[in-house]
């Protein structure tokens, strides 16, 4: 482990570490308007919700580490109160990118990036017409995080109105999140596209796994089996009973597989090819026979 006191770094070098560590993050193409109407468009990685009563965003255009300067979306923010929040889909990656250039004050990054002007219904800032989700948001509050280059500012925002593209619901209206194609940034130059990695756990708030601490020792201290498999293992609620366990070992024999001759690695590595494609339950019955 290569250990550090935050202090003992440069400011560019521990925002390396940072952006690479906490990645990838979502990113808010944030639509604002300056004092005298002008509109501006920005990327800002920063961001996550944190509220669903209130549903709040919050995002973070930070101080630049170069010169200290501050972002024209942070100083309209703090005029206006007021800022769309469009997210950033694979098609529009690179208009996003593009409208990260630190264009003068004033200059439209709509243009620059070749990208639709949308009026919104409640705030004066326009949405991104290409984003599949666009919220329009209210200004609540601006914390400022510090006064030096790389000092981060919160910028807590309220949705008040929320557009979702039919292009990305289902019949019930729910987003499809392959549809959606969200983008995320990573450290450096890095993105990332999210339909290309996902993957599901059945979420542990339904059912009262058992524990990892729960589980027999040859189980939990087995030199097969990694973290994950233990996590599935310990996520079910209840073990098999003697009878489903008699049951399996039975239907295995009509397969000519005899598991009692196995050994007790053999069987670990079996279990583990169960629970490559999600069957902790015959992973279970066949740790327990
Ligand atoms: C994908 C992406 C994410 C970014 N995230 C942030 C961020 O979270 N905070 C920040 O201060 N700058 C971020 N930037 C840089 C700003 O977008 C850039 O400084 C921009 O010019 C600010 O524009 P403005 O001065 O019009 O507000 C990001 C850039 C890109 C391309």
């Amino acid at each position: 482990m290569l250990t550090f006191d935050p202090k003992d770094l440069s400011t560019g070098k521990l925002h390396g570490y940072l952006l690479s560590a906490v990645a990838p993050r979502p990113i808010a193409f944030a639509s604002t308007i300056d004092e005298d109407g002008n509109p501006n468009l920005s990327p800002f990685s920063f961001f996550n919700v944190f509220s669903a009563n209130p549903p709040i965003l919050i995002f973070s255009p930070a101080r630049r580490v170069r010169d200290n300067s501050v972002k024209h979306t942070l100083e309209n923010v703090e005029v206006t109160r007021e800022v769309v929040i469009n997210v950033v889909n694979y098609e529009l990656v690179h208009q996003a990118s593009l409208s990260s250039t630190e264009y003068d004050k004033g200059i439209n990054e709509f243009d620059k990036a070749g990208l639709t002007m949308l009026k919104s219904d409640v705030v004066k800032p326009f949405r991104v017409a290409e984003s599949p989700v666009q919220m329009e948001c209210k200004v609540n509050d601006i914390i400022k995080l510090g006064t030096e280059g790389g000092a981060g500012n919160l910028v807590i925002c309220e949705v008040v109105k929320l557009h979702i593209s039919k292009d990305v619901l289902d019949e019930n209206d729910l987003i499809i999140q392959e549809k959606l194609d969200l983008v995320a940034r990573a450290g450096g130059s890095y993105y990332n596209r999210a339909k290309h990695g996902f993957f599901e756990i059945p979420k542990p708030l339904q059912t009262l796994g058992i524990g990892i601490d729960a589980m027999p020792k040859e189980i939990k201290n087995s030199m097969i089996f990694t973290g994950n498999d233990l996590g599935m293992l310990g996520n079910v609620e209840a073990l098999p009973t003697a009878e489903a366990i008699a049951d399996f070992v039975k239907s295995i024999g009509e397969h000519h597989i005899n598991i009692t001759e196995m050994s007790r690695r053999q069987k670990h590595k079996m279990a583990q090819n169960y629970l490559s494609y999600g069957d902790v339950e015959s992973a279970w019955k066949l740790l327990l026979s």
